[in-house]
């Protein structure tokens, strides 16, 4: 019976969260990361990540960060396929637009970081 449990209960979960797939803009999508990686944006990324994402998408990106038990939809999971196939301008434009429990990062994060967060979300990649 564990599969027809399983079934409501992701049922009743996409109940409550009631989203559509979140899907960014084609313009957005086409834009090329401007930004080269670099040891230095790197390492920008990584502090940044962990003093602001870590909280809800993991250490390890998998979403599990001590935050997301709370959320729904659940935060991202930067390992999954349905991340790492969308295009960096896509992931860019996420960043930077938030929805929901997702703030926008517009205007905290220079346009550099957040294409930074791009080449460093590419490290989960499994
Ligand atoms: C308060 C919790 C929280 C924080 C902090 C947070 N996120 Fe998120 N993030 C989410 C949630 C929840 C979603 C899913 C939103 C949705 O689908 O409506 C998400 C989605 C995303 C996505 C889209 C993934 C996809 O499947 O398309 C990206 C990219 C992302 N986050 C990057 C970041 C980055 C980079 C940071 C730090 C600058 C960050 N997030 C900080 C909660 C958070």
């Amino acid at each position: 019976m564990v599969p027809v449990a399983a079934a409501i209960a992701a049922g009743f979960m996409s109940f409550q969260g009631g989203k559509e797939p979140w899907v960014a803009p084609a313009s957005a999508s086409k834009v090329a990361n401007p930004v080269k990686k670099s040891d230095a944006g790197m390492k920008d990324a990584k502090k940044v990540f962990s003093s602001i994402c870590q909280t809800c998408h993991g250490a390890d990106g998998t979403g599990n960060g001590p935050a997301a038990q709370a959320l729904n939809p659940k935060p991202a999971n930067f390992a999954a396929a349905s991340v790492q196939k969308q295009t960096d301008g896509a992931l860019y434009w996420k960043i930077t637009e938030g929805r929901g429990t997702m703030a926008p990062y517009k205007h905290s994060l220079t346009t550099d970081q957040r294409w930074n967060l791009v080449h460093y979300i590419r490290t989960f990649k499994k």
